[in-house]
Formats: C-alpha cells, sequence, structure tokens
C-alpha cells in the first residue's frame, strides 16, 4: 500500500520535472561534422535554448571522457582537459561553439555535448554525434580505358581509380547519367598496409547497345565520395563508330585526292599562274612588234 502511494509520487514527480524540463531547456541538439580532414581545424557546435534559465556549464566528451568546460561563472570560464589526438582552439571556443585546431586521425569519434541549466532547475541534457577524421584524395578520380568510338555488339570496358585517401573512396559508375547496374560493375581497394592510404578501383564492363547512343554519344561517368565530405567526379565522351556501307568506302578519298589539288592551285598559286600568263602574252607581243620594226 505505502510503496504504491510512494510511486504514485514518485511518478507525479518525475512527470513535473519532464515538465520543467519541456519548458526550460529545449531544442538541445549537436552539429558535428560526419567528417573532418585531417590537418584542418574543425567547429562542433551544441545548440541549445535554456528559455528564461541560466546557463551553468556546458561540457564536452570525446567518447566518456570529458575534455572541455564552459561555466560561465568561472574565471576563466573556459576549461581544457587534455586528451590525445584533441586540441582545442580557446579562442574559437565559447559556449555553443567548440573549436578543434588541425585534427589528428584519433580525433575520430562519439563526442557529447551536456548541458546544465542553472539553479534552481539544474537541469541536464545530452547529445551526441559522431565524427570520422580522413585524408582526401589529392586528385579527381581517374578513367582508364574509354576507347574514341564504339558501335553495338562491342565490349566497353572502364576503370576509374580514385587514389590514396582513407577510408578508401566509395566510386559508382553513370551511362549518360543514370546509374550502371551493379552486376556490371566490380570493386576492389589496394593499400592499407601499415596505415598507409587506400586506392579505391572499379571496373564497369557491358556490351554495348544501340540504345547507349544518345545522339551518337555515350558518356560513362565516375563519381568518388568519402562521406559528406569529399564529392568528386570524371566524365568522359565516346562517339558511336557509323557503319558505312561498303560501296561509298572509297568516295571520301577519292573525292580527296580530287578535291585536294584544285583546293591548292587555286588558293596558293591562282595570281601567280595568271601573273605567268599575262606575263608571257607580254612577252609576245613585244616579240611580235620587235619583228615588224625590225622588218
Ligand atoms: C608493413 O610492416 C611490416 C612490419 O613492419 C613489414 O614487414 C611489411 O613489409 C610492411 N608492408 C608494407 C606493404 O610496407
Ligand atoms: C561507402 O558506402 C557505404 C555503403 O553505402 C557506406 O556505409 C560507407 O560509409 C561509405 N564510405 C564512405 C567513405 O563514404
Ligand atoms: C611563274 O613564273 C616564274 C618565273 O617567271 C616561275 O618561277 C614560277 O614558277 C611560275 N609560276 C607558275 C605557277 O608557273
Amino acid at each position: 500500500m505505502s510503496v504504491g502511494i510512494i510511486w504514485t509520487v514518485w511518478r507525479v514527480l518525475f512527470f513535473l520535472h519532464l515538465l520543467q524540463g519541456s519548458l526550460c531547456l529545449r531544442d538541445v541538439y549537436t552539429v558535428i561534422p560526419e567528417a573532418a580532414e585531417r590537418g584542418k581545424p574543425v567547429v562542433l557546435r551544441c545548440m541549445y535554448d535554456l528559455e528564461n534559465e541560466d546557463l551553468y556549464q556546458v561540457k564536452w566528451y570525446r567518447g566518456d571522457r570529458e575534455f572541455y568546460r564552459y561555466a560561465p561563472r568561472d574565471v576563466p570560464p573556459i576549461k581544457v582537459f587534455p586528451i590525445s589526438g584533441i586540441e582545442v582552439d580557446r579562442e574559437a571556443s565559447d559556449a555553443q561553439q567548440l573549436t578543434l585546431k588541425e585534427v589528428t586521425r584519433r580525433a575520430h569519434g562519439r563526442y557529447t555535448c551536456e548541458v546544465s541549466a542553472d539553479a534552481p532547475s539544474f537541469l541536464t541534457a545530452q547529445v551526441h554525434g559522431s565524427m570520422y577524421v580522413v585524408d582526401l584524395p589529392k586528385n579527381d578520380p581517374e578513367l582508364i580505358g574509354l576507347k574514341r568510338r564504339y558501335k553495338p555488339g562491342m565490349k566497353l570496358k572502364v576503370e576509374c581509380i580514385s587514389y590514396e585517401s582513407m577510408p578508401p573512396a566509395n566510386l559508382s559508375f553513370f551511362i549518360n547519367s543514370v546509374p550502371a547496374l551493379s552486376q556490371h560493375v566490380w570493386h576492389r581497394v589496394g593499400g592499407g598496409e601499415n596505415g598507409s592510404l587506400w586506392t579505391a578501383y572499379s571496373t564497369i564492363q557491358f556490351v554495348v547497345q544501340k540504345q547507349h547512343f544518345i545522339r551518337g554519344k555515350i558518356k560513362i561517368r565516375c563519381s568518388a565520395y568519402i562521406y559528406s565530405i569529399y564529392f568528386r567526379s570524371h566524365e568522359q565522351v565516346a562517339d558511336e563508330e557509323r557503319v558505312v556501307r561498303p560501296t561509298i568506302t572509297p568516295l571520301p578519298e577519292t573525292r580527296e585526292a580530287m578535291v585536294f589539288p584544285i583546293h591548292r592551285v587555286s588558293d596558293n598559286s591562282g595570281t601567280t599562274v595568271e601573273d605567268n600568263a599575262s606575263t608571257r602574252f607580254l612577252q609576245l607581243t613585244f616579240l611580235v612588234l620587235v619583228y615588224y620594226t625590225v622588218r
């Protein structure tokens, strides 16, 4: 009986506590990038709405170790507890923002922000987020093996390579901007030994069909991405090889052979021929005059 009453009272108190919580410390969330580039600074944010209460403190944890505390009534308000792989930029950090200098691979992990309201409620909320630390490729993905021309029935085989990143980039192929069928694509990765960087390889192979050509062209694109921090594409275009009827085949050559000299003569030597002709006419006239004069 008495246990029942205590239970009920506790539940009411808990409900009131929740109600108070929802009125005093609201909209707590973190803005943590999914991935940060190694060696670059990164900003983590902890957003909250204290409504009418004052802030007591904000704490940041990596895993379960606290490494940063902001308490507005402390002097100085910022305290940093060193942990390996994380260096806090105090000048660029405050009650809502935490800036890490030149992140190392060990900065990867789960981050928790804990916000506490001041007396009398001392309400506390925790929110989490995870961050990867990555090495981005220095160059865009490369495409290797695309021929200049294809015709229906030919095999098309192209390799896409994204060099040296950590983790390896995710590669995907597009044919005329449409994702390639997965059964035409093979993936593999290389490297990664002893902590070195990874290289991602993808190969697409299929038999070209008439419908792969759009206005006589086929476009092959490879995209590489690493989480939401890196996205690069490389596209190449091949032409449809025109099917030429055998009787017509020799024509272009013949025509070219005929056109070429006429073109050359009229363009480069036309005036000279005319000059020489008129010169010869003058010479002839002169000779005729001399002949008659002498007679
Ligand atoms: C990785 O390190 C081990 C031992 O340090 C060495 O035997 C091996 O050859 C290394 N592998 C590469 C690919 O460098
Ligand atoms: C690659 O893709 C897989 C599956 O979609 C995903 O789980 C993984 O996080 C991606 N890796 C990177 C580095 O983006
Ligand atoms: C025109 O005459 C000059 C000399 O008179 C000669 O060198 C030149 O080759 C001639 N050009 C043509 C097109 O016959």
